[in-house]
Order: structure tokens, then C-alpha cells, then sequence
């Protein structure tokens, strides 16, 4: 095999109580990455369409995980990377994750595959560092192992596959500003309260459990952020006011999706997803601001190989 074409998918992390560490994948949207084999080693980046990307690999996250993998492992040919940029970067629906873990699995697959999609994140933490200043795996995590995912810890990069319950449709609505995670991690605190801290890890463990046992109420009673959302709130228009749209239109649940500025809601079924988009898009038509807006099943598969030379 000379050359891999595949779909590196968006994801929505943090969903509510998991902050850095739950996420889940979408099917909807993603990038369409090319990685060919070349004679001289290394990573260079090739032709980036959609988006202007950095096109030195020691800038860009695609290069730069994948350089990740290759200090581990020795190869006598090198790679180019391609990318087709659907997936808005400053979007909060893992611009930099879908192209790291892209990157990597291409690589991967062609070497041979000698680690799993779970040993990959690793390497493509270096991307998402680089993109935002944190080694984080709640974007990651989903796009290379689909579904919703937890990840027990980002030091020592302990993630787990979820399982998922099946009626589940994500909206996830995107206003036309480009929020960097890099600047709405800088406006966190570095400690929380006790009390909020006990209410997080309740939702969080709450949230888990209802996964595991298709439980669409508690699901619901437990997507609420008592520790990040409070401060991002502010960097997105309207946020309250198209959050709570979504509930009245009957969502499970919605939130900040990741660094945002995009938000997600969960519901059950596919119309009531579709109800809950056009009421939030609502929101921002009222004050003109430009949206985008997607409808997905949850993506159990995560990357997915379109074609191999
Ligand atoms: N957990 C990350 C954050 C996701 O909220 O900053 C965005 O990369």
C-alpha cells in the first residue's frame, strides 16, 4: 500500500460533566485526508484545501503528530499529508483533533498498523498540544475509537470505549465567530469549589451509568456544567438563550460543545433533533449571525478508510 484516503470525523467534547475528559463522535462532518507514502523520511504537509492551514510541519497538528509517532518507530520512506478541511478550525467540534488523528492512523496503516487506534492517541496528543497549549484526549479519544468515550487519565492516557445508546442524534450548531481553545482555556480558573467539584463527578458518574443502561432520563438530569460553562458562556452570543431553546424543543441536553463557540444538544430521535436545530438556528437569526448547523447520528466506527493504493 502506497497511499490511504480516509474520513477523520468531528467530535463534541467535554459534553457538559466531563471537561478534558468525555467526548463522542460525530458522522455528519469530518475532513477527507490523504496520506501517501514518500521517498525522502519525514512528514510534509501537500495540498490543504477548505481552510489556510500552516503548511510547515513543525506548525501544523497533522505534521507534527505524526513526526509524534515516527521518533518511536523507525522508517525508511516518509509521508505527505493531504487535507481536505471541512471542519472549521476555532470551531469547538475537534478541528485539530480530526486532522492529528488522521495523521496518525494514515501513518499507521501504512507501516503496517504496528499500534492499535487506543496506542494512537498518544501521538496525536502532540498535535492537540500544540493547537491549544493542553495535551488533551476528549476529542481524540472519540475520533479514534467512535462513540462516546472516557478518558480515566490524560498523563498516563487511560482512554475507554462507551457504549451508546442507539436513539441518540446530536445537533450542534455553530456560529459564524472562530473561538481559539487556546484563549478560552485561559480564562478558566485553576481550582474549583469543593461543592461544585462533588456535583460534576455525580453528573459525570451519573452520565456514564445511563450510557450503559440506555437510561434517557438520567442522561438528561446529568449534562449540566457547574465548573466551565459559568466562564465560557460569556465568549459565545446568545449562548443561554439558544441553550435553552434546545430544552424547550425538547432536547435531553445541551452545552458548550468542547472549547465552543459551537453548542451541542442531545436528543432522542432524529425529529426531535431536527426540532431542536431549527429552534436554536432561530436564536441566531434574530440578531443576523451567520450559523452552521448539523445533524448526527453518534459515529460508532470513528476514522473511517475510503480507499487504499
Ligand atoms: N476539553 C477541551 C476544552 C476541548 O474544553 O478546552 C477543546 O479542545
Amino acid at each position: 500500500m502506497n497511499q490511504i484516503e480516509l474520513f477523520s470525523p468531528a467530535s463534541v467534547a467535554n459534553v457538559s460533566c466531563g471537561f478534558d475528559v468525555l467526548g463522542f463522535c460525530l458522522g455528519s462532518i469530518g475532513d477527507i485526508m490523504r496520506v501517501s507514502k514518500t521517498k525522502t523520511t519525514g512528514v510534509t504537509i501537500g495540498k490543504v484545501t477548505g481552510q489556510n492551514l500552516p503548511m510547515d510541519p513543525l506548525k501544523n497538528v497533522a505534521s507534527v503528530a505524526g513526526l509524534a509517532l515516527l521518533k518511536e518507530i523507525h522508517s525508511e520512506f516518509g509521508f505527505q499529508i493531504d487535507i481536505n478541511k471541512n471542519i472549521n478550525p476555532g470551531s469547538g467540534i475537534g478541528s485539530s483533533a480530526a486532522s492529528a488523528a488522521g495523521a496518525v492512523f494514515g501513518i499507521n496503516e501504512l507501516l503496517g498498523s504496528p499500534y492499535t487506534r487506543n496506542e494512537l492517541i498518544r501521538f496525536a496528543m502532540e498535535g492537540e498540544a500544540l493547537a491549544s497549549g493542553a495535551a488533551h484526549a476528549d476529542n481524540l479519544a472519540p475520533v479514534l475509537l467512535g462513540g462516546f468515550t472516557l478518558v480515566r487519565s490524560n498523563h498516563s492516557l487511560d482512554a475507554i470505549k462507551l457504549p451508546n445508546p442507539s436513539e441518540l442524534i446530536a445537533t450542534i450548531i455553530h456560529p459564524k465567530i472562530e473561538l481559539k481553545t487556546l484563549h478560552s482555556r485561559a480564562i478558566l480558573k485553576t481550582t474549583i469549589p469543593l461543592n461544585k467539584a462533588t456535583e460534576q463527578w455525580g453528573n459525570l458518574g451519573a452520565f456514564i451509568s445511563a450510557l450503559y443502561t440506555n437510561d434517557y432520563e438520567l442522561l438528561s438530569r446529568s449534562i449540566e456544567d457547574k465548573v466551565i460553562e459559568p466562564y465560557r458562556a460569556v465568549l459565545i452570543p446568545k449562548f443561554e438563550e439558544t441553550r435553552q431553546s434546545a430544552l424547550d424543543s425538547g432536547a435531553l441536553g445541551s452545552g458548550i460543545s468542547g472549547s465552543g463557540p459551537s453548542i451541542y444538544a442531545l436528543s432522542k430521535g432524529r425529529e426531535t433533533a431536527e426540532k431542536v436545530g431549527a429552534a436554536m438556528g432561530a436564536v441566531y437569526k434574530k440578531i443576523n449571525l451567520e450559523y452552521q448547523l448539523h445533524i448526527s447520528e453518534i459515529n460508532t466506527e470513528g476514522i473511517k478508510v475510503l480507499r487504499r493504493e
